[in-house]
């Protein structure tokens, strides 16, 4: 391997997707799928069988596949080659807990894999609800489909599990019937170019390297904003809220590309993510009430978005937190002294926006704005630079200059959706953007951390920000009370 990623090269193999029927599958997975093979990525040698309980025939699943992907490209015009493309597909219902229907899937996997004559990879894909992931890996093994000739890797959708108890004992089971190399936990940010474009920029810019540490940047602030309000998942989003839902693993593998010691070799990027993760601190009582804020919306002023507490299927009660905001302290020698602070949140009027904003350190106390290294990750890609220079019009005044990236070069249709990129390094058997044990591990322990305190802490007085605001007046105080100040522009616009 030459560069940092893997050669181009295209792959083959049999895809076995578990709750083809759902949502994510509709949205994401055909189009990402049917993208890599109109690339080449993905061989015509290859097949996917889609199972959920229902009854669908083969017909019908081609249906929801080419209008999902007709969805997706917004593009009548592209039906036929869609409508081709949907043949590799074939549909066999499943009872999770019914080894004959599993002993099926067998028989068809061996069956395509001798018409499709494809590489002996077999990809697992478990789109259904977590709850469902041990008994399906267990029924995998237990009928031999494991078994089969080849290389069988499973890919995991999120939460796994909703605590690290919990998490550990879905991956003893798991264990079970996967090799740990053969298990990929998904986290779609990870899958982001932009993402990965962190580590990127700091490994090809020595330059930047050099002040990355405590004695030049100040601190750093990461924000993922979403304009959204929470919508038709409130089952799923009463039981999770923004600390596990968007911290505890986007915020978290995000933070670990900024934090982490660049690796020797992009293949120890793990082993860099999970020393820098370690070296976060669990909170307390004390840390999490000086240093978390947490908050949820009630309606907007407007009347448009109903309050959290009224969408269907919330409590009507509810003290799920649908933002959350910290500062995170690393006691280590390049961090000590520098935060990191995060927030995120649903029905913010900020818009939908992904930053990582590295602030530099400010020797002339004078400057308008903080100079400050911007990683761009969505919607807007790429870095972005701040820079203080004499104010040209004659006086000394230092003026803010910003070099932006030339969004020209950023094509209309984005070619690597995440989910693109993370089934193709799933079918190249390659971990780098997928999240370890070892990772998740310590992203339990600092949620945890945080969600053992709230539970020992009063009840939050809930709502405390409107629909379509900046959300919590709390999580500015978080900042100011530091002298400091959110500095993403569309936030404080
Ligand atoms: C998902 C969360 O993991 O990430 C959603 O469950 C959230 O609540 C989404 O909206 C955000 O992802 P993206 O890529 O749209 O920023």
């Amino acid at each position: 391997m030459k560069g940092p990623l893997p050669m181009r090269q295209q792959v083959s193999g049999i895809i076995v997707l578990f709750g083809a029927s759902g949502d994510l599958a509709q949205r994401k997975l055909y189009p990402s799928l049917f993208h890599l093979f109109q690339q080449g990525w993905l061989s015509e040698r290859f097949a996917l069988i889609g199972t959920a309980r229902r009854p669908w025939t083969d017909e019908h699943f081609h249906e929801i596949i080419v209008n999902s992907i007709i969805a997706y490209n917004q593009d009548d015009s592209i039906r036929e080659e869609a409508q081709k493309f949907a043949k590799h597909f074939f549909y066999v219902s499943n009872d999770a807990s019914k080894t004959d229907d599993y002993l099926l899937l067998k028989e068809k996997m061996v069956d395509l894999q001798k018409t499709y004559q494809t590489d002996k990879n077999f990809l697992y894909y478990f789109s259904i609800v977590p709850s469902l992931f041990e008994i399906t890996s267990k029924n995998l093994k237990e009928t031999g489909t494991t078994s089969l000739e080849g290389n069988h890797r499973v890919i995991l959708e999120k939460p796994f599990g909703t605590d690290l108890a919990s998490a550990i004992s879905l991956n003893k089971a798991l264990n079970i019937s996967f090799h740990e190399n053969d298990i990929y936990r998904i986290d779609h940010y990870v899958g982001k170019e932009t993402v990965l474009n962190i580590w990127a920029t700091r490994q090809f810019n020595p330059f930047l390297e050099a002040v990355w540490n405590n004695q030049y940047i100040d601190h750093f602030q990461i924000t993922l904003s979403e304009n959204l309000p929470v919508g038709t998942r409130g089952g799923y989003y009463d039981q999770t809220g923004a600390l596990l839902d968007m911290f505890q693993n986007h915020i978290l593998q995000v933070l670990s590309f900024v934090g982490m010691d660049l690796p020797k070799d992009i293949k120890e990027i793990h082993q860099s993510k999970e020393a820098f993760l370690r070296q976060i601190p669990s909170f307390t009582l004390e840390t999490t009430q000086k240093q978390i804020v947490r908050g949820q919306y009630s309606e907007d002023l407007s009347n448009i978005y109903l309050a959290y507490r009224d969408i269907p299927e919330v409590d009507s009660s509810s003290t799920t937190e649908t933002f959350v905001a910290g500062k995170i302290e690393v006691n280590s020698p390049r961090w000590s002294g520098t935060p990191f602070y995060f927030r995120t949140g649903k029905a913010l009027s900020s818009g939908k926006y992904t930053v990582v904003e590295a602030v530099l350190k400010d020797r002339s106390s004078g400057n308008s704005l903080p100079n400050r290294f911007t990683f761009l990750i969505h919607p807007k890609k790429g870095i972005e630079i701040s820079m203080n220079q004499k104010a040209l019009k004659g006086h000394f005044a230092p003026q803010i200059i910003r070099l932006t990236p030339d969004q020209s070069l950023t094509g209309k249709q984005e070619p690597s959706e995440s989910y693109e990129i993370l089934i193709y390094y799933a079918f190249l058997g390659n971990q780098m953007l997928f999240t370890t044990w070892e990772e998740l591990k310590e992203q339990w322990r600092i949620a945890d951390s945080i969600k053992a305190a709230w539970a020992a802490l009063p009840a939050p007085d809930f709502p405390n920000y409107a629909a379509n605001t900046l959300g919590p007046d709390d999580a500015i105080a978080l900042i100011e009370k530091d002298h400091r100040k959110w500095v993403s522009k569309r936030y404080n616009a």
